[in-house]
């Protein structure tokens, strides 16, 4: 579904990703594991085209990926990035609202209803802005939104980090949910146990290239691998 050949790219005199290849697959589930600094947020930026394809080629279904952020985003795939990114002076309601008008289309799968039904919380914070959400409702809202777009890959950078056990929880529960409907996910994630027990796929980024690839049961059984690449 999607494909990263030899990718590389970077900010400004900085590169980061030295020929980084994966493939994710339709109706599966895909973790990008770690360091921190390893390149994991910057494949997922040059993926929505928000940082420039410097070498090698991304295709999804096929086709050469859009270089243009919001055609990338039109072309079926939804980011949730690291900082969540919602628009503090709207309401949830209105941060909502925004994301079905641009992408919903005349027959969408994703509506205002269906989310809200996926998180209930949101139903009770309509009318609240942005600014007054705790973290986990924000990223409730994020990934709320991304839907909302009716995404066929949904992308996530680190979902859980900074919230509290009950929330990951909640989030874990929600995205077993989205991929028990078959949607296919990218998950980029510090939390290995999170990672692992979501994901059917696993690879490992170190330096700018993937340096260990397998699934989620190989690398919870391999504690070399858990130790050498990600210091578990
Ligand atoms: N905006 C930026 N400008 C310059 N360098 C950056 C920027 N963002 C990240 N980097 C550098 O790129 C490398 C990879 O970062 P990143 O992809 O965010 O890592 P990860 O998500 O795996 O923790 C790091 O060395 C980081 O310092
Ligand atoms: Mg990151």
């Amino acid at each position: 579904m999607l494909d990263l050949n030899a990718v590389q790219s970077g900010y400004g005199e900085t590169q980061v990703l030295y020929g980084l290849s994966l493939t994710a697959q339709a109706g599966r589930v895909m973790a990008i594991l770690g360091r921190n600094g390893a390149g994991k947020s910057t494949t997922l930026k040059t993926i929505m085209g928000l940082l420039p394809l410097r070498a090698g080629q991304i295709t999804f279904d096929g086709k050469p990926i859009p270089t243009r952020a919001f055609d990338v985003a039109k072309s079926g795939i939804a980011y949730v990035p690291e900082t969540r990114d919602i628009f503090p002076s709207l309401t949830v309601r209105e941060n909502l609202e925004i994301a079905a008008k641009r992408f919903g289309g005349a027959n969408p799968d994703w509506t205002m209803d269906r989310v809200l039904d996926l998180f209930p919380r949101l139903g009770e914070r309509l009318d609240n802005g942005g600014t007054q959400l705790s973290g986990g409702e924000q990223q409730m809202l994020a990934i709320a939104r991304a839907l909302l777009m009716n995404p066929r890959l949904l992308i996530l950078d680190e979902p859980t980090e900074g919230l509290a056990p009950i929330i990951v929880k909640l989030i874990h529960d929600t995205l077993q949910r989205l991929k028990a409907e078959g949607l296919s996910m990218v998950l980029v994630e510090q939390n290995f146990g999170f990672a692992t027990s979501l994901a059917d796929d696993v690879v490992v980024v170190g330096k700018g290239q993937v340096v260990w690839t397998g699934s989620a049961a190989d690398i919870r059984a391999d504690e070399g691998a858990q130790h050498t690449w990600l210091g578990v």
